[in-house]
């Protein structure tokens, strides 16, 4: 029996940004809609920011799931939360008090996660699973989809995993960049549960069958 929590949140930085309601729809078969805020500052990009997401919140048949790769999310990333995403995810490496980022997003009701991009080690935070809901490896370089898996961030994966499990929390672990399916089984195996995928996505022919294709190919792979 497939694992009940494994979940595809698949990114709509791939997708055609003029037609925003219609791509959303498009994914209705996902469990979120992974949307990626980029202010030009954490990363060399930009895309979108909080009126957006308060407009997708509203049109959306899955919850949103906010990747904040923004600089100072202090001050900005409970916004997110109160505009109505269901999940936010601020970069550790841009927060000054995680701790209260954290709490200030779950007091609006919304899941609290941080991400750690390639070169941030997991063990500093490891006492930081105990404010949030879910924690984002990242599998590539944050700032642009379509980029190539980056396998060797698998160990972190596990790792996380392995504190999780120890800690015996509820919380999720996500993996995002270069996810698709010749990469996500060894991501469940890792321990992931929560796998955002972009160009796999909607760079498919058949969007509902890629979905379900990578979540038939994960739950195969998942540790348990
Ligand atoms: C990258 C973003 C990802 C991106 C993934 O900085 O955080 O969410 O959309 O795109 P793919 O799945 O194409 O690598
Ligand atoms: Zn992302």
């Amino acid at each position: 029996m497939p694992a009940p929590h494994l979940q595809i949140s698949p990114s709509i930085l791939a997708s055609d940004f003029a037609n925003l309601e219609r791509e959303l729809d498009r994914i209705a078969d996902a469990d979120w809609a992974h949307v990626d805020v980029m202010d030009n500052h954490f990363v060399p990009n930009l895309t979108l920011g909080l009126p957006v997401v308060e407009a997708l919140v509203k049109v959306s048949p899955v919850p949103i799931d906010t990747h904040l790769m923004i600089a100072d999310p202090d001050r900005w990333a409970p916004g997110y939360a109160e505009a109505g995403a269901s999940s936010v995810t601020f970069h550790i490496e841009a927060a000054s008090n995680p701790v209260a980022i954290a709490r200030a997003i779950r007091a609006e009701g919304a899941r609290a996660a941080f991400a750690l991009k390639p070169d941030t080690p997991f063990e500093p935070y490891e006492e930081l699973l105990a404010e949030v809901d879910m924690v984002l490896v990242m599998t590539v370089e944050p700032g642009f989809g379509g980029q190539s898996f980056m396998a060797d961030q698998m160990p972190k994966v596990r790792a996380v995993r392995d504190a999780v499990r120890r800690r015996g929390g509820e919380v999720w672990v996500q993996v995002d960049g270069g996810v698709a399916a010749d990469t996500i089984g060894e991501c469940a195996e890792a321990g992931a549960d929560v796998f955002v995928a972009g160009s796999a996505v909607y760079g498919a022919e058949d969007i509902s069958g890629r979905i379900a294709e990578l979540r038939d190919l994960a739950a195969r792979h998942a540790c348990g």
